[in-house]
């Protein structure tokens, strides 16, 4: 690889299931109402994988998606990285499946716990592969099936989360153009504040020991709001500042999707104008780790990022983790 190439995004694609579970739904299924909801997280539906579907089915039809746009076939790609927690299988991973149903040969293929981080970590990861020269392009998937794991009798959590898939193919392309740098943290001190606990013997073990792993998705949603709003102001600021820009040089932000009071705070903190903060979360609810590659689609075909716009995407999620990537759009 020659100086002066970054991995650019050249292709997206989103796929989300097609049940859609209302708030009124959820009125029926816990003590809650539309506009408890509503006013608390602006989600008014999700989307509800089936019993049959799985998340490397919804990861292998986001990235059909991003793959027709770019314009790219399957055996083209290197690797494959899917940024998901509630994958099919603890292996193979759902990279690996996704690989096959794809039929491309010719990738390498790992998955990424990062929870709602990871479609940003992801970046991270395959933007470096391919301006080391190691990797000529990469598929980056975000994908989940949260719905398998939801308490669906805890209200606290029940309403915030849905099923969806985003992704992303990155190739190389000529500087200034492309991701221009990421920012990756993590604060395991904070781990118990979201928790999704593993189905195997050792996670049994470990609840035995510590009740707060003992749950399905569990969270302290204060805590978790507290720290959104400060790590995506600072997190945003942080790769900007990477690469000599502000948020004044900022046209679009794609924010994790976990709830508009969150997302409205840090754009009112970073000074934002609400037209350069995509939302969609009013349809989706919390997506994990496909929250932030389903808004790049939507924002992309929807026409709202140019050729030539700064565009930050930004995340933080279980572990406690976050992230942010900086793109000088071309496609
Ligand atoms: O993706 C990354 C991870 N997740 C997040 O980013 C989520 C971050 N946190 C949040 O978005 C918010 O904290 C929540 C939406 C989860 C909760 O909003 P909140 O304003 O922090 O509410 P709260 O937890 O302080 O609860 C307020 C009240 C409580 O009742 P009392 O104790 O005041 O009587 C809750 O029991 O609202 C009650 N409540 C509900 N009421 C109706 C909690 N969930 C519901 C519900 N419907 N679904």
């Amino acid at each position: 690889m020659s100086a002066g190439k970054n991995a650019g995004i050249v292709g997206v694609g989103s796929y989300v299931p097609e049940k859609i579970l209302t708030n009124y739904d959820l009125e029926r299924m816990v003590e809650t109402s539309n506009e408890w909801i509503v006013t608390r997280t602006g989600i008014e539906q999700r989307r509800i994988a089936d019993e049959n579907t799985f998340v490397s089915d919804l990861a292998t039809k986001a990235a059909q998606r991003a793959l027709e746009d770019a314009g790219m076939q399957a055996e083209e790609i290197e690797l494959i990285v899917v940024a998901t927690i509630t994958a099919d299988m603890s292996s193979p991973a759902a990279a690996c499946m996704v690989q096959h149903n794809l039929g491309a040969v010719n990738a390498v293929a790992f998955d990424i716990n990062a929870a709602c981080s990871g479609f940003v970590y992801g970046l991270s990861v395959a933007s470096q592969f391919i301006q080391t020269g190691c990797y000529k392009n990469a598929l980056v998937i975000g994908a989940e099936t949260l719905s398998k794991i939801t308490n669906w009798k805890d209200r606290n959590t029940c309403v915030l989360f849905g099923d969806g898939a985003g992704a992303a193919v990155l190739k190389a392309v000529e500087a200034p153009y492309g991701i221009l740098s990421t920012h990756t943290g993590t604060n395991g001190s904070m781990g118990k504040v979201l928790t999704i606990p593993a189905l195997n013997l050792a996670a049994e073990e470990l609840a035995k020991r510590d009740q707060e792993y003992a749950r399905t998705i569990w969270m302290d949603g204060q805590e978790v709001f507290k720290f959104a709003v400060k790590i995506m102001v600072e997190a945003t600021k942080r790769v900007l500042a990477d690469v000599h820009l502000g948020v004044e040089d900022l046209d679009m932000i794609i924010p994790h999707q976990a709830n508009t009071r969150i997302i409205d705070g840090a754009a009112k903190r970073l000074k934002l104008n609400k037209e350069k903060v995509f939302t969609n979360i009013q349809q989706y609810g919390n997506m994990s780790a496909a929250s932030i590659p389903v808004a790049l689609d939507e924002a992309v075909k929807g026409g709202l990022i140019q050729n030539d716009d700064i565009v930050v995407m930004v995340g933080f999620g279980g572990g406690l983790t976050w992230g942010s990537a900086v793109v000088k759009w071309q496609k």
